[in-house]
């Protein structure tokens, strides 16, 4: 009897803890788990290698990083967190905010910098996947799995990123949340805390690399209902 409830209560700690560990989300298996018995990249044999079956390894490394300098970001000095891979140096076509009918706000868009950069260093097809440390690899997002991740070097086909979306701007563009008094949805902080990078949207302010919230596509969190547009546009 003291054994079967012992069972009963055990599975249902376990049953449990699964259960928050799915809703958690993790990197373990989604499109950025690089670990040698998920990916599909085609390494050749000494890349395979050197990726030793890690996830992180692609993109971060504990060492001898590669520390590239130019990325002139408000991180100045550093390309990323113990960034790994190599890095892109294509010129892109930014989002027009000729778009803007109502002429209202139109935020200044910049070049890709921030964590956008290290994204589009896979993203805009123009560096192999499998650049990272010494190594060059052959297959660029273009030619990967049917390029579907691709977004290539003309930026005015996404959504805008890397711009200051502050007070100042949700003041004159009445269309859009105060980012320093909205809620996020994401953390219990507000659009400015969790979603922004000193103050920039940015790939970052809806996907997260790391799958935290373990929604699809990476996002940091559901888009059922349009919830993550919502989270800023006031429509
Ligand atoms: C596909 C590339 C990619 C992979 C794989 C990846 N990361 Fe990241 N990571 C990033 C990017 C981009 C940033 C900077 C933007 C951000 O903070 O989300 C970052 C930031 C971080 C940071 C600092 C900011 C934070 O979120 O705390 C840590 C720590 C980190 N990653 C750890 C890891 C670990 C550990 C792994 C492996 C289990 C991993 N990452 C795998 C892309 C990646
Ligand atoms: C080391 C290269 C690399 C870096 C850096 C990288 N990604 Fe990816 N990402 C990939 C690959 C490979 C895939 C899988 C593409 C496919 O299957 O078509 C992917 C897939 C995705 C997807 C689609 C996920 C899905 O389930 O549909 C999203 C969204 C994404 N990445 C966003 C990002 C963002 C945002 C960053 C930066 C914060 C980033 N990635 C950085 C390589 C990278
Ligand atoms: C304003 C929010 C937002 C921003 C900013 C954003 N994305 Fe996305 N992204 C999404 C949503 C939502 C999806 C899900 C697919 C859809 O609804 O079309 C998506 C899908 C993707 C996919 C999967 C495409 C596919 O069909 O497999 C990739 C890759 C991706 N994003 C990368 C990026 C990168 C890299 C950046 C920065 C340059 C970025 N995203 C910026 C919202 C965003
Ligand atoms: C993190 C906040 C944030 C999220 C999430 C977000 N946006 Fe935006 N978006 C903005 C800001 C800020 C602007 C720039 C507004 C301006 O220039 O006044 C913008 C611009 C736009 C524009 C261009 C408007 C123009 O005048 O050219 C469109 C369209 C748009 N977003 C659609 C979306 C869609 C669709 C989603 C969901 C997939 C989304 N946004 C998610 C903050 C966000």
């Amino acid at each position: 009897m003291r054994f079967k409830s012992f069972f009963i209560a055990s599975s249902l700690f376990l049953g449990l803890s699964q259960l928050s560990y799915g809703q958690a989300g993790t990197i373990v298996g989604s499109k950025h788990d690089f670990s040698l018995s998920n990916n599909t990249w085609n390494f050749s044999t000494p890349i395979t290698a050197q990726l030793q079956g890690q996830i992180c390894r692609p993109c971060h490394a504990p060492h001898n990083t590669n520390g590239l300098s130019s990325w002139t970001n408000d991180n100045a000095g550093s390309f990323g967190p113990l960034w790994d891979h190599a890095q892109s140096n294509a010129n892109y076509t930014i989002y027009s905010q000729g778009y803007n009918f109502w002429k209202e706000g139109a935020a200044t868009i910049g070049s890709p910098d921030g964590s956008s950069k290290l994204c589009l260093s896979c993203h805009d097809g123009t560096v192999a996947l499998a650049s990272f440390r010494t190594y060059t690899g052959t297959t660029t997002m273009a030619g990967f799995d049917g390029g579907a991740a691709n977004l290539g070097t003309d930026l005015s086909t996404t959504h805008p990123v890397s711009f200051t979306y502050n007070t100042a701007l949700a003041t004159t563009d009445h269309k859009i949340w105060d980012p320093s008094a909205t809620p996020s949805g994401v953390h219990s902080g507000t659009i400015q805390t969790d979603m922004l990078e000193y103050d920039k949207v940015q790939c970052t302010s809806c996907h997260d690399p790391h799958n935290a919230a373990g929604v699809n596509h990476l996002l940091i969190k559901s888009n059922v209902g349009s919830a993550l547009c919502f989270t800023c546009h006031k429509l």
